[in-house]
């Protein structure tokens, strides 16, 4: 190995051309997976005002956005509901004419090749805003998996490519896999939510899916931002139990994790760049004090080389838009 003067690292950054060449990380249209927020009611776009540039739709408008997001090839969305009620059980989340389920079931028949992931939680269906069944202020762990299977089923049977459990309920994986082989639905892959933290970073989303809890916290079930030895083992334990691609949420404070996960098990992995990430982008960008383009385009570079196969964020029409503009 050579050494200066005979070795100038700067000779291979002279050009743009020849950065090209030399560049490790490539971000592509193909990693991205668009957040999408479905409500019940007509021709509703609601501004999430923490979110700058996300809506709640009606299902008849989230059509039309489902149709940009087509056309600008991102291949997949996540998508999330918010009921028009919300009760103890979080029966929302599992009914045949839920709002996931009828989203779901618009998407598929207009875009059949928009790849669907649904988000199989309760808190957005539950009147107290907790992820499974409680007693007192306890959330209960098994008797919750059968509600986690009987959604994801029902997420299934509606037309789903995918599903998402982000509850981190011990067993979910399991459970939903025997539910879904036991009704045919064997090819169907599971995304698991399985390190996923106890973060701040949640907020804004809150807003936008209305599932703030009523007390407490999450901290019994999502895992505290300190530990990654346990983020292994929850994956492990996700992969034991028959998932197909595993995440690490949030994504940004958590980039030696994803570089851990993707090294350990090999496994396709998915980063969630989530909402307090977006909209402290979107704030300071707004304020003129980065420049948003570029910025966003070093956050996701950064994600993927970290270890990540794949994003989940809200920037991906934006970010669709620039690589074009690229080409
Ligand atoms: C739970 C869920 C949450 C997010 C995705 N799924 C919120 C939470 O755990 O409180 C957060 C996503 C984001 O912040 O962008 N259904």
């Amino acid at each position: 190995m050579s050494t200066f003067p005979t070795l100038r690292m700067r000779r291979l950054r002279e050009t743009e051309v020849m950065r090209r060449m030399v560049r490790e990380t490539n971000l592509a249209v193909d990693d991205l997976i668009y957040p999408l927020f479905a409500i019940y009611g007509q021709d509703v776009k609601n501004p999430v005002p923490s979110m700058p540039g996300v809506y709640q739709f009606s299902v008849d408008r989230l059509l039309e956005e489902a149709q940009e997001i087509n056309s600008l090839g991102i291949p997949a969305v996540l998508l999330f509901g918010i009921p028009d009620h919300k009760d103890e059980a979080g029966s929302g989340a599992y009914a045949p004419e839920g709002i996931v389920q009828q989203a779901v079931r618009a998407i598929k028949k207009e875009y059949p090749h928009l790849l669907v992931i649904t988000d199989v939680c309760l808190c957005e269906y539950t009147s107290h805003g907790h992820c499974g069944v409680l007693d007192g202020g306890r959330i209960l762990n098994d008797p919750t998996l059968e509600f986690l299977a009987k959604t994801a089923l029902s997420h299934a049977v509606a037309g789903a490519d995918m599903v998402a459990p982000s509850d981190m309920m011990d067993g979910r994986v399991q459970a939903i896999r025997e539910k879904l082989d036991a009704h045919g639905f064997t090819n169907l892959p599971v995304m698991a939510y399985s390190a996923k933290y106890a973060s701040a970073f949640y907020g804004p989303f809150r807003d936008a899916a209305g599932s703030t809890p009523q007390f407490g916290d999450r901290r019994s079930h999502q895992m505290d931002p300190a530990n990654s030895e346990e983020a292994l083992r929850e994956v492990e334990l996700d992969i034991l139990e028959g998932a197909d691609l595993v995440m690490v949420k949030p994504a940004l404070a958590y980039l030696d994790v994803i570089r851990r996960v993707k090294e350990e098990f090999r496994y396709p992995v998915a980063a969630y760049n989530v909402s307090g990430e977006y909209s402290m982008v979107k704030a300071a960008a707004a304020n003129g004090w980065v420049e948003e383009k570029r910025i966003v385009m070093e956050i996701l570079t950064g994600i993927k080389r970290a270890g990540a196969d794949m994003i989940i964020t809200y920037h991906a029409k934006d970010v669709a838009r620039w690589l074009k503009e690229q080409d």
